[in-house]
């Protein structure tokens, strides 16, 4: 993918270089959905590194001033894509929440794969536990288009058996985002 620029951040591929801060938060992923992306060591996270810097749907979020990634988005992979639709997602190092990255980061990715990338429609799974993802869904303008009743399973219980979890698909068409969906906060 191009690099990207926003007020705050840089949008880019993986790159060597990357392990540590990509440990520092996937080392205890908090949602469950990327609980199987959890990193034991440094060198499990410089393996993951180069298979991101292959994925184009991989996007790092790097601080401008420093450089640091904070925190990555998928969407816009190559392979699978249909109806030029494809499904977008985000996961920020929680030492960087709560500051408005992941929502300059997500509006300006929605931009490049709208406008340069051409896709008709953007869709996100979010679990109905996690209210984060989903308030950002609707900052960007996202419609609330269902819910998958007891849908996947990321844990187990006690005795073994999976725990299924409600998910949510949000959804937003180029043409609403084209009419100024992300304006809305
Ligand atoms: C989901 C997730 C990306 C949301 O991150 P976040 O930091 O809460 O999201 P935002 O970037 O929208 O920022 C949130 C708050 O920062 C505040 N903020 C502080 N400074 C700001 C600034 N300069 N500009 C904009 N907002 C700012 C905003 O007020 C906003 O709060 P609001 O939504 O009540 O208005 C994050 O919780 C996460 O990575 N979770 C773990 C992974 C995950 O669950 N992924 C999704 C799986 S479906």
């Amino acid at each position: 993918m191009q690099i990207i620029e926003t007020g705050r951040l840089i949008l880019r591929p993986f790159r060597e270089g990357d392990a540590a801060d990509l440990f520092a938060y996937l080392r205890a992923p908090t949602a469950t959905c990327f609980l199987s992306l959890k990193l034991a060591d440094l060198a499990e996270a410089e393996i993951a590194v180069r298979k991101r810097a292959l994925d184009e749907g991989c996007v790092a979020i790097c601080l401008k001033h420093s450089g640091q990634v904070i925190g990555d988005l998928f969407g816009g992979a190559g392979d699978g894509e249909e109806d030029e639709t494809t499904s977008v997602g985000w996961h920020l190092n929680p030492q960087f929440g709560g500051q408005g990255y992941a929502f300059e980061a997500a509006r300006a990715l929605f931009d490049h794969l709208f406008r340069a990338r051409g896709f008709r429609r953007l869709y996100a799974y979010v679990e109905d536990h996690n209210k984060p993802s989903q308030r950002l869904c609707e900052k960007l303008g996202m419609r609330r288009e269902g819910v998958f009743v007891e849908f996947v399973s990321f844990t187990n219980d006690a005795a073994g058996n999976p725990i299924y979890e409600n998910t949510m698909q949000y959804a937003i068409l180029r043409h609403e985002w084209m009419s100024g969906a992300a304006a809305i906060r």
